[in-house]
Protein backbone atom coordinates (compact mmCIF):
# COMPACT_ATOMS: atom_id res chain seq x y z
CA UNK A 1 0.00 0.00 0.00
CA UNK A 2 0.85 3.62 -0.58
CA UNK A 3 2.07 5.84 2.76
CA UNK A 4 0.32 9.26 2.01
CA UNK A 5 2.30 12.10 3.95
CA UNK A 6 2.15 15.21 1.81
CA UNK A 7 2.57 18.22 3.80
CA UNK A 8 1.28 20.47 1.37
CA UNK A 9 -1.38 19.04 -1.70
CA UNK A 10 -2.60 22.15 -3.35
CA UNK A 11 -0.11 23.19 -4.97
CA UNK A 12 3.44 24.09 -5.66
CA UNK A 13 6.30 26.23 -7.39
CA UNK A 14 7.49 24.82 -10.05
CA UNK A 15 10.09 26.40 -13.00
CA UNK A 16 9.24 25.88 -16.91
CA UNK A 17 10.99 26.91 -20.36
CA UNK A 18 9.14 27.59 -22.81
CA UNK A 19 9.85 29.13 -26.32
CA UNK A 20 9.82 32.66 -26.54
CA UNK A 21 7.69 34.74 -28.13
CA UNK A 22 9.78 38.04 -28.25
CA UNK A 23 12.37 36.65 -30.63
CA UNK A 24 14.96 37.21 -28.27
CA UNK A 25 16.31 33.60 -28.60
CA UNK A 26 16.00 32.80 -25.02
CA UNK A 27 13.58 30.97 -23.92
CA UNK A 28 10.65 32.16 -21.39
CA UNK A 29 11.66 30.55 -17.69
CA UNK A 30 8.30 31.30 -15.66
CA UNK A 31 7.77 30.16 -11.63
CA UNK A 32 4.82 28.59 -12.01
CA UNK A 33 1.90 27.51 -9.27
CA UNK A 34 1.04 24.22 -10.73
CA UNK A 35 -0.79 20.98 -8.71
CA UNK A 36 1.74 18.76 -6.87
CA UNK A 37 1.50 15.42 -9.32
CA UNK A 38 0.47 12.07 -7.87
CA UNK A 39 2.58 9.13 -8.14
CA UNK A 40 0.81 6.08 -10.25
CA UNK A 41 1.07 2.47 -8.93
CA UNK A 42 5.02 2.24 -9.58
CA UNK A 43 6.07 5.86 -9.02
CA UNK A 44 7.49 7.71 -6.55
CA UNK A 45 6.32 11.76 -4.66
CA UNK A 46 9.65 12.98 -3.94
CA UNK A 47 10.22 16.48 -1.99
CA UNK A 48 13.13 17.56 -4.09
CA UNK A 49 15.70 19.56 -1.93
CA UNK A 50 18.36 20.03 -4.18
CA UNK A 51 18.79 20.15 -8.03
CA UNK A 52 22.00 21.28 -10.42
CA UNK A 53 22.00 23.35 -13.32
CA UNK A 54 23.66 21.89 -15.97
CA UNK A 55 24.85 22.85 -19.84
CA UNK A 56 21.99 21.37 -20.92
CA UNK A 57 20.07 23.78 -19.32
CA UNK A 58 21.33 26.32 -20.75
CA UNK A 59 21.49 24.82 -24.14
CA UNK A 60 17.89 24.60 -23.53
CA UNK A 61 17.23 27.67 -23.22
CA UNK A 62 18.22 29.12 -26.08
CA UNK A 63 16.65 29.18 -29.06
CA UNK A 64 17.52 29.33 -32.83
CA UNK A 65 15.75 32.04 -35.52
CA UNK A 66 12.80 29.44 -36.01
CA UNK A 67 11.88 29.06 -32.04
CA UNK A 68 13.24 25.18 -32.02
CA UNK A 69 15.84 24.92 -28.73
CA UNK A 70 19.41 24.34 -29.16
CA UNK A 71 19.16 21.40 -26.81
CA UNK A 72 20.57 18.60 -29.11
CA UNK A 73 18.09 15.76 -27.66
CA UNK A 74 14.65 15.25 -27.01
CA UNK A 75 13.15 18.13 -25.51
CA UNK A 76 9.02 18.40 -24.83
CA UNK A 77 7.90 22.17 -24.58
CA UNK A 78 7.12 23.79 -21.77
CA UNK A 79 8.77 21.28 -19.19
CA UNK A 80 9.67 22.02 -16.08
CA UNK A 81 13.34 22.38 -15.82
CA UNK A 82 15.88 19.93 -13.21
CA UNK A 83 17.45 16.56 -14.21
CA UNK A 84 20.42 16.72 -11.04
CA UNK A 85 18.38 16.39 -7.83
CA UNK A 86 18.06 14.89 -4.65
CA UNK A 87 15.13 14.97 -1.88
CA UNK A 88 13.06 13.12 0.38
CA UNK A 89 10.58 10.58 -0.40
CA UNK A 90 6.84 11.72 0.84
CA UNK A 91 4.71 9.29 -0.69
CA UNK A 92 5.11 6.33 -2.61
CA UNK A 93 2.47 4.13 -5.33
CA UNK A 94 1.16 0.87 -4.13
CA UNK A 95 3.08 -1.37 -6.23
CA UNK A 96 6.81 0.34 -4.99
CA UNK A 97 8.63 -1.60 -2.66
CA UNK A 98 12.24 -0.19 -2.61
CA UNK A 99 11.52 3.14 -1.10
CA UNK A 100 9.43 4.49 1.70
CA UNK A 101 8.48 8.00 3.19
CA UNK A 102 11.44 9.58 4.81
CA UNK A 103 13.85 7.91 2.42
CA UNK A 104 16.41 10.60 1.25
CA UNK A 105 16.86 9.68 -2.70
CA UNK A 106 19.31 10.51 -5.71
CA UNK A 107 17.61 10.81 -9.02
CA UNK A 108 18.45 9.15 -12.02
CA UNK A 109 17.42 11.29 -14.93
CA UNK A 110 17.48 8.68 -18.13
CA UNK A 111 14.21 6.81 -18.33
CA UNK A 112 14.41 3.67 -20.28
CA UNK A 113 11.69 1.85 -21.26
CA UNK A 114 13.05 -1.37 -20.86
CA UNK A 115 11.48 -3.29 -23.72
CA UNK A 116 12.09 -1.72 -27.30
CA UNK A 117 14.51 -3.31 -29.33
CA UNK A 118 17.31 -1.20 -27.87
CA UNK A 119 17.15 -1.60 -24.30
CA UNK A 120 16.92 -5.29 -24.72
CA UNK A 121 19.75 -5.34 -26.53
CA UNK A 122 21.53 -3.93 -23.45
CA UNK A 123 21.77 -0.27 -24.26
CA UNK A 124 19.21 0.92 -22.36
CA UNK A 125 21.05 4.53 -21.94
CA UNK A 126 20.26 4.77 -26.20
CA UNK A 127 15.98 3.73 -25.24
CA UNK A 128 14.09 4.18 -28.22
CA UNK A 129 11.41 5.01 -26.04
CA UNK A 130 13.60 7.56 -23.28
CA UNK A 131 12.23 9.48 -21.42
CA UNK A 132 14.28 12.53 -19.69
CA UNK A 133 13.54 14.03 -16.31
CA UNK A 134 13.53 17.94 -16.80
CA UNK A 135 13.61 17.55 -20.58
CA UNK A 136 10.66 15.39 -21.76
CA UNK A 137 9.47 15.09 -18.55
CA UNK A 138 8.37 17.35 -15.69
CA UNK A 139 11.47 17.93 -13.54
CA UNK A 140 12.62 18.82 -10.32
CA UNK A 141 13.21 22.77 -10.64
CA UNK A 142 10.18 22.49 -8.33
CA UNK A 143 8.67 21.45 -4.82
CA UNK A 144 8.03 18.22 -5.93
CA UNK A 145 8.68 15.70 -8.82
CA UNK A 146 7.09 12.35 -9.50
CA UNK A 147 9.39 9.70 -11.12
CA UNK A 148 9.50 6.14 -11.39
CA UNK A 149 10.61 3.78 -8.21
CA UNK A 150 13.47 2.64 -10.52
CA UNK A 151 14.93 6.01 -11.27
CA UNK A 152 15.36 6.52 -7.11
CA UNK A 153 18.58 5.74 -5.30
CA UNK A 154 18.54 5.62 -1.35
CA UNK A 155 21.82 7.78 -0.21
CA UNK A 156 21.45 5.39 3.25
CA UNK A 157 24.81 5.02 2.74
CA UNK A 158 25.88 7.91 3.74
CA UNK A 159 23.89 8.50 6.39
CA UNK A 160 24.64 5.06 7.47
CA UNK A 161 28.24 6.28 7.60
CA UNK A 162 27.79 9.34 9.73
CA UNK A 163 26.75 11.90 7.07
CA UNK A 164 24.91 15.24 7.83
CA UNK A 165 21.39 14.90 5.87
CA UNK A 166 22.45 18.10 4.07
CA UNK A 167 26.10 16.77 2.89
CA UNK A 168 24.10 13.27 1.84
CA UNK A 169 21.26 15.57 0.12
CA UNK A 170 24.44 17.38 -1.83
CA UNK A 171 26.14 14.15 -2.61
CA UNK A 172 22.92 13.28 -4.43
CA UNK A 173 22.26 16.36 -6.11
CA UNK A 174 25.91 15.82 -7.61
CA UNK A 175 25.71 11.84 -8.63
CA UNK A 176 23.80 13.01 -12.39
CA UNK A 177 26.22 15.07 -13.52
CA UNK A 178 28.81 12.83 -11.81
CA UNK A 179 27.68 9.76 -13.48
CA UNK A 180 27.33 11.29 -16.87
CA UNK A 181 31.23 11.71 -17.04
CA UNK A 182 31.62 8.33 -15.33
CA UNK A 183 29.78 6.73 -18.07
CA UNK A 184 31.60 8.80 -20.80
CA UNK A 185 35.16 7.94 -19.87
CA UNK A 186 35.10 4.65 -17.68
CA UNK A 187 31.90 3.05 -19.58
CA UNK A 188 32.15 3.63 -23.20
CA UNK A 189 35.50 5.23 -23.32
CA UNK A 190 36.62 1.91 -21.91
CA UNK A 191 38.70 4.12 -18.48
CA UNK A 192 42.08 4.97 -18.15
CA UNK A 193 45.35 2.70 -17.52
CA UNK A 194 46.69 3.40 -14.48
CA UNK A 195 49.69 5.59 -15.37
CA UNK A 196 47.84 7.28 -18.61
CA UNK A 197 47.73 11.23 -19.29
CA UNK A 198 44.11 12.42 -19.55
CA UNK A 199 43.53 16.39 -20.87
CA UNK A 200 40.12 18.13 -20.23
CA UNK A 201 39.14 20.25 -22.58
CA UNK A 202 36.93 22.91 -20.91
CA UNK A 203 36.57 22.77 -16.87
CA UNK A 204 32.83 23.48 -16.74
CA UNK A 205 31.39 21.05 -14.14
CA UNK A 206 31.67 18.13 -16.35
CA UNK A 207 34.69 18.59 -17.34
CA UNK A 208 36.36 19.14 -13.79
CA UNK A 209 34.10 16.07 -12.17
CA UNK A 210 35.95 13.90 -15.72
CA UNK A 211 39.16 15.43 -14.12
CA UNK A 212 38.98 14.40 -10.65
CA UNK A 213 37.70 11.18 -11.30
CA UNK A 214 40.48 10.59 -13.87
CA UNK A 215 42.81 11.50 -10.73
CA UNK A 216 40.90 9.10 -8.82
CA UNK A 217 41.22 6.59 -11.60
CA UNK A 218 44.96 6.48 -11.89
CA UNK A 219 46.19 9.32 -13.73
CA UNK A 220 49.33 10.09 -13.64
CA UNK A 221 48.38 13.72 -14.84
CA UNK A 222 45.54 15.10 -15.65
CA UNK A 223 45.88 18.90 -17.39
CA UNK A 224 42.77 21.05 -17.95
CA UNK A 225 42.37 23.73 -20.49
CA UNK A 226 39.75 26.59 -20.05
CA UNK A 227 39.94 30.38 -20.65
CA UNK A 228 38.20 31.09 -17.71
CA UNK A 229 40.68 31.69 -14.68
CA UNK A 230 38.14 30.50 -11.83
CA UNK A 231 37.35 27.18 -13.01
CA UNK A 232 41.67 26.65 -13.98
CA UNK A 233 41.55 27.41 -10.00
CA UNK A 234 39.19 25.26 -8.97
CA UNK A 235 40.59 22.29 -10.86
CA UNK A 236 44.05 22.89 -9.90
CA UNK A 237 42.70 23.47 -6.41
CA UNK A 238 40.77 19.49 -7.15
CA UNK A 239 43.90 18.00 -8.19
CA UNK A 240 44.71 19.13 -11.42
CA UNK A 241 48.46 18.57 -12.55
CA UNK A 242 48.05 21.97 -14.77
CA UNK A 243 45.63 24.04 -15.88
CA UNK A 244 46.08 26.68 -19.23
CA UNK A 245 44.06 29.00 -20.69
CA UNK A 246 43.50 28.10 -24.96
CA UNK A 247 45.29 30.77 -27.09
CA UNK A 248 42.79 33.65 -28.12
CA UNK A 249 42.63 32.20 -31.67
CA UNK A 250 41.79 28.84 -29.71
CA UNK A 251 44.40 26.94 -32.00
CA UNK A 252 46.88 26.18 -29.40
CA UNK A 253 47.42 26.85 -25.33
CA UNK A 254 51.25 28.01 -25.11
CA UNK A 255 52.85 25.67 -23.01
CA UNK A 256 51.67 22.34 -25.85
CA UNK A 257 53.39 19.61 -24.92
CA UNK A 258 51.80 18.97 -21.52
CA UNK A 259 48.55 18.20 -23.66
CA UNK A 260 49.75 15.38 -24.51
CA UNK A 261 47.46 12.64 -23.52
CA UNK A 262 46.47 8.92 -23.70
CA UNK A 263 42.83 10.15 -22.44
CA UNK A 264 41.17 13.52 -24.04
CA UNK A 265 38.04 14.39 -22.81
CA UNK A 266 36.23 16.88 -24.90
CA UNK A 267 33.64 19.32 -22.52
CA UNK A 268 33.73 22.72 -23.84
CA UNK A 269 30.86 22.63 -26.11
CA UNK A 270 33.26 24.20 -28.91
CA UNK A 271 35.15 20.87 -30.65
CA UNK A 272 35.31 22.92 -33.28
CA UNK A 273 38.20 24.93 -31.86
CA UNK A 274 39.32 22.37 -29.56
CA UNK A 275 39.55 18.94 -31.78
CA UNK A 276 42.65 20.41 -33.92
CA UNK A 277 44.40 21.42 -30.29
CA UNK A 278 43.34 17.28 -29.71
CA UNK A 279 44.20 15.81 -33.10
CA UNK A 280 47.48 17.68 -32.18
CA UNK A 281 48.35 15.82 -28.77
CA UNK A 282 46.87 12.47 -29.64
CA UNK A 283 49.18 9.51 -28.41
CA UNK A 284 49.50 6.25 -29.42
CA UNK A 285 46.33 4.33 -28.23
CA UNK A 286 44.45 7.42 -27.98
CA UNK A 287 40.96 7.64 -26.65
CA UNK A 288 39.14 10.78 -26.97
CA UNK A 289 35.38 11.04 -25.48
CA UNK A 290 32.72 13.97 -26.52
CA UNK A 291 30.57 14.94 -23.37
CA UNK A 292 29.42 18.10 -25.19
CA UNK A 293 26.81 18.82 -27.22
CA UNK A 294 27.13 21.64 -29.95
CA UNK A 295 24.96 22.28 -33.32
CA UNK A 296 28.03 23.67 -35.35
CA UNK A 297 29.72 21.38 -37.79
CA UNK A 298 33.37 20.21 -36.58
CA UNK A 299 35.91 19.28 -39.03
CA UNK A 300 38.05 15.84 -38.02
CA UNK A 301 41.52 15.68 -39.84
CA UNK A 302 41.48 11.86 -40.16
CA UNK A 303 45.09 11.54 -40.11
CA UNK A 304 46.12 11.70 -36.62
CA UNK A 305 43.90 9.28 -35.65
CA UNK A 306 44.11 6.62 -38.59
CA UNK A 307 47.96 7.15 -37.38
CA UNK A 308 47.79 6.75 -33.40
CA UNK A 309 45.21 3.97 -33.66
CA UNK A 310 42.97 6.65 -32.13
CA UNK A 311 39.51 6.44 -30.86
CA UNK A 312 36.93 9.20 -30.88
CA UNK A 313 33.87 8.22 -28.59
CA UNK A 314 30.47 9.99 -28.12
CA UNK A 315 28.88 9.49 -24.88
CA UNK A 316 25.66 11.27 -23.27
CA UNK A 317 23.79 10.62 -19.79
CA UNK A 318 23.66 7.13 -18.37
CA UNK A 319 21.54 4.71 -17.17
CA UNK A 320 21.82 2.42 -14.79
CA UNK A 321 24.90 0.92 -12.58
CA UNK A 322 26.83 4.18 -11.87
CA UNK A 323 25.25 5.40 -8.88
CA UNK A 324 26.38 2.93 -6.37
CA UNK A 325 29.80 3.44 -7.41
CA UNK A 326 29.73 7.28 -7.04
CA UNK A 327 28.12 6.92 -3.75
CA UNK A 328 30.81 4.59 -2.29
CA UNK A 329 33.53 7.04 -3.54
CA UNK A 330 32.08 9.63 -1.41
CA UNK A 331 31.77 7.38 1.79
CA UNK A 332 35.23 6.39 1.37
CA UNK A 333 36.09 10.29 1.61
CA UNK A 334 37.96 10.02 -1.95
CA UNK A 335 34.76 13.06 -3.23
CA UNK A 336 34.01 15.62 -1.08
CA UNK A 337 30.71 17.35 -2.53
CA UNK A 338 31.23 20.45 -0.92
CA UNK A 339 34.65 20.97 -3.21
CA UNK A 340 32.61 20.46 -6.52
CA UNK A 341 29.88 23.03 -5.72
CA UNK A 342 30.21 26.34 -6.39
CA UNK A 343 27.15 28.68 -6.57
CA UNK A 344 23.89 28.50 -5.06
CA UNK A 345 20.48 29.62 -6.36
CA UNK A 346 16.78 29.65 -5.05
CA UNK A 347 14.39 28.68 -7.51
CA UNK A 348 13.40 32.26 -7.53
CA UNK A 349 16.82 33.04 -8.67
CA UNK A 350 17.30 30.34 -11.28
CA UNK A 351 16.01 32.73 -14.26
CA UNK A 352 18.24 35.90 -13.57
CA UNK A 353 20.72 33.48 -13.37
CA UNK A 354 20.13 31.30 -16.30
CA UNK A 355 19.63 34.74 -18.17
CA UNK A 356 22.88 36.38 -17.41
CA UNK A 357 25.00 33.47 -18.33
CA UNK A 358 26.07 32.59 -15.14
CA UNK A 359 26.12 28.89 -14.98
CA UNK A 360 28.49 28.94 -17.54
CA UNK A 361 31.19 30.93 -15.91
CA UNK A 362 31.10 30.30 -11.82
CA UNK A 363 33.56 27.61 -10.92
CA UNK A 364 31.91 24.40 -9.75
CA UNK A 365 28.51 23.00 -10.00
CA UNK A 366 25.40 25.47 -9.31
CA UNK A 367 23.34 24.24 -7.25
CA UNK A 368 19.53 25.01 -6.71
CA UNK A 369 17.86 25.22 -3.10
CA UNK A 370 14.43 23.91 -3.79
CA UNK A 371 13.47 23.51 -0.21
CA UNK A 372 15.56 23.90 3.03
CA UNK A 373 15.33 20.62 4.51
N1 LIG B 1 27.18 14.05 -22.57
C1 LIG B 1 26.50 14.31 -21.47
O1 LIG B 1 26.07 13.41 -20.77
C2 LIG B 1 26.27 15.72 -21.09
C3 LIG B 1 25.57 16.00 -19.91
C4 LIG B 1 25.43 17.31 -19.54
C5 LIG B 1 25.96 18.31 -20.34
N2 LIG B 1 26.58 18.01 -21.51
C6 LIG B 1 27.22 19.01 -22.38
O2 LIG B 1 28.60 19.03 -22.02
C7 LIG B 1 29.14 20.34 -22.18
C8 LIG B 1 29.81 20.77 -20.89
O3 LIG B 1 28.84 20.93 -19.87
P1 LIG B 1 29.11 21.95 -18.69
O4 LIG B 1 27.90 21.99 -17.85
O5 LIG B 1 30.42 21.67 -18.06
O6 LIG B 1 29.19 23.29 -19.61
P2 LIG B 1 29.88 24.71 -19.38
O7 LIG B 1 29.38 25.59 -20.48
O8 LIG B 1 29.71 25.15 -17.97
O9 LIG B 1 31.46 24.44 -19.61
C9 LIG B 1 32.11 24.54 -20.84
C10 LIG B 1 33.50 25.15 -20.59
O10 LIG B 1 34.28 25.07 -21.79
C11 LIG B 1 35.10 26.23 -21.85
N3 LIG B 1 35.59 26.44 -23.22
C12 LIG B 1 35.01 27.11 -24.25
N4 LIG B 1 35.82 27.09 -25.33
C13 LIG B 1 36.94 26.39 -25.00
C14 LIG B 1 38.12 26.01 -25.69
N5 LIG B 1 38.34 26.35 -26.96
N6 LIG B 1 39.05 25.28 -25.02
C15 LIG B 1 38.84 24.91 -23.74
N7 LIG B 1 37.73 25.24 -23.03
C16 LIG B 1 36.79 25.98 -23.66
C17 LIG B 1 34.17 27.34 -21.34
O11 LIG B 1 34.92 28.47 -20.87
C18 LIG B 1 33.45 26.62 -20.19
O12 LIG B 1 34.11 26.82 -18.95
C19 LIG B 1 28.00 21.19 -22.67
O13 LIG B 1 28.04 21.24 -24.08
C20 LIG B 1 26.77 20.42 -22.22
O14 LIG B 1 25.64 20.67 -23.03
C21 LIG B 1 26.76 16.73 -21.87
ZN1 LIG C 1 22.93 17.54 -16.47
ZN1 LIG D 1 13.73 1.17 -24.47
Amino acid sequence: MGVFTVRDVSGMRALRLSAPDDGSGFGRLDLVSVPVPVPGPTEVLVRVALCGICGTDADACRFRPDNTSMFGGPISLPVVLGHEASGEVVRTGALVTRVSPGDLVALESVLACGTCDTCLRGRRNQCENVVLTGLTAPGALADYVVVPETACHRLSLLRDSGWSRQDTLLAGALLEPLGCVYNAVFVEGGGIRPGERVTVHGLGPLGLFAGVLCHIGGASQVVGVDPVPSRRELAQHLGFSACLSPAKDHTAPPDTSLLDAEVHVEASGNPAATLPVIERHLRPGARCVVVSRTDLPTRIDTNPWVSHAARLIGARGHCGGIFPSLLNLFAAGRLDPATLVGETLSLEEVPAAMARGATATSAGKTIVRVIEH
